[in-house]
């Protein structure tokens, strides 16, 4: 399963990328704003910025909602970078658009997605990537781990080539269930990726062993 880091923050996708098991990244319109990034010129450096610290795929939502718009934006972001993913949301002209990129040669993530039935338009499409979102269905009182689960047996089943890349991660073990669910992706913020690295049996078995090895060493001083 690739790991993406879902933030448009250059310290945290550096951190990840440090820690050497980042895959890509992905962004959309809400992080982009959280990181003060405002008008096109600005937001096109800072995917490009993006895509020279990692070597990996960059989604990069349009923000256009009609099919004509949604190729042109797209094309401008494609542009940017050959690493540029064009992220797409779920909707009629979404789809329409979906279908002329892939004919294109234009790499896709299709966002927004909520359902199976979604998720086999996506892949119909012929979208690289699905994004269901499953902490937001966690929210709104159904299971986004099932969600992962019955797109990953569809897509087996129809042989649909589009990766699942599920998103809207919350919690370390949202990451676990969806490696379990067959997810081939996940995007998350830097806190469920470093969340992944504790366990408080850890923590008191290293220092039992340092402890034991400082003792070692002062007797092995003593001895001689
Ligand atoms: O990739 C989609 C993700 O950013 C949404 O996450 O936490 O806003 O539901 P969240």
């Amino acid at each position: 399963m690739k790991f993406f880091i879902d933030t448009a923050n250059l310290a945290q996708i550096k951190e990840a990328h440090d820690l050497g098991i980042l895959d890509g990244v992905t962004t959309n319109p809400s992080l982009m704003a959280k990181e003060g990034i405002k008008g096109e010129d600005a937001v096109m450096q800072h995917y490009l910025t993006i895509c020279e610290l990692v070597d990996g795929d960059v989604s990069a939502e349009v923000l256009s909602t009609s099919v004509d718009e949604i190729i042109e934006e797209g094309k401008k972001l494609a542009a940017i970078h050959p690493n540029i993913v064009v992220k797409v949301p779920m909707i009629k002209d979404g789809v329409k658009a979906l279908k002329w990129f892939s004919d294109n040669g234009i790499k896709t993530n299709c966002t927004l997605v909520f359902s199976a039935g979604q998720a086999i338009l996506a892949a119909k499409a012929g979208a690289n990537y699905v994004s269901p979102f499953i902490g937001r269905i966690d929210d709104s009182n159904w299971d986004g781990v099932e969600l992962i689960k019955q797109i990953a047996q569809i897509y087996k089943i129809q042989g649909y080539k589009t990766e699942i890349l599920s998103a809207s991660i919350r919690s370390p073990l949202h990451i676990v269930k969806c490696a379990e669910a067959g997810s081939d992706v996940i995007t998350s913020p830097l806190e469920p990726i470093l969340g992944l690295l504790k366990h408080p049996l850890t923590d008191l078995g290293l220092a039992k062993f340092l402890e034991d090895a400082k003792k070692m060493r002062t007797e092995l001083a003593t001895a001689k």
